[in-house]
């Protein structure tokens, strides 16, 4: 059979407060990465859209960096009608910055108060315009009511799959070489991935996905 082609995404997004600063998170990129090479493996065209991260390019597969979770969306939007699997590993930023500066912001009182508002959001947007047979997949980053929190996302994304990855412990998650996910399915059921290197991590996934969504 022939496979679909992926797009995945990775990595953080920066937000510029001004020209020398920006607002981004945790994230390593290398679930993304991992990912993007598995579906590699199993005979899939990639492409990878990443945020700024310090990995090596996975080989045979294209990559699109960005920086801000608006140029991501833009890079995704324009590549997912193509795309038969889906999978949003990065970690877009929910906020930037209301008026970034253009110049250096100085320093002078005391206190600095930002003012924020939302980024679009990206899964959403695709949840919303999903083809039929195309296989849409997101990460749920939680810290506390990781299965509860995954589901309402799952379902408000209109998602095919999420991976419930709880993050803030150390060993797994974001900055760290090995994961675990449990996966949730439209269908409501759940299957546990077990602690493993990321690289691992992503092949199961990507085999289980594949699978189970020929089934469907
Ligand atoms: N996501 C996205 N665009 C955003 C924010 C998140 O596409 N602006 C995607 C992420 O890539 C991930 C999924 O949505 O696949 C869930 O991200 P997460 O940060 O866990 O949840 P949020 O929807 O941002 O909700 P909250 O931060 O309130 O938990």
């Amino acid at each position: 059979m022939k496979r679909p082609d992926a797009l995945i995404t990775a990595g953080p997004t920066r937000e510029p407060l001004d020209p020398v600063r920006f607002l981004s998170n945790r994230s390593s990129g290398r679930m993304g990465f991992a990912l993007a090479g598995a579906a590699r493996d199993v005979g899939m065209r990639v492409t990878l859209v990443t945020g700024p991260v310090h990995l090596p390019p996975p080989r045979g597969v294209r990559v699109i960096a960005v920086e801000t979770a608006r140029e991501m969306e833009r890079a995704v939007i324009r590549r997912a009608r193509g795309a038969g699997l889906i999978i949003m590993a990065a970690a877009v930023a929910d906020y930037e910055p209301a008026a970034p500066s253009r110049q250096k912001i100085k320093k002078s009182a005391a206190t600095l108060t930002l003012r924020l508002r939302k980024t679009p959001d990206i899964l959403a947007g695709l949840g919303r315009r999903k083809k039929r047979g195309q296989i849409l997949v997101g990460f749920a980053a939680e810290t506390n009511d990781l299965i509860r929190n995954a589901r309402a996302k799952l379902r408000a994304k209109n998602l095919d799959f999420i991976a419930a990855n709880r993050v803030g412990i150390r060993g797994a998650g974001f900055e760290a070489e090995h994961n675990a996910v449990t996966l949730l399915a439209r269908d409501g059921t759940a299957t546990v991935f077990p602690r493993t290197t990321k690289a691992r991590l992503a092949a199961r996934l990507v085999r289980f996905i594949l699978k189970s969504a020929s089934r469907c």
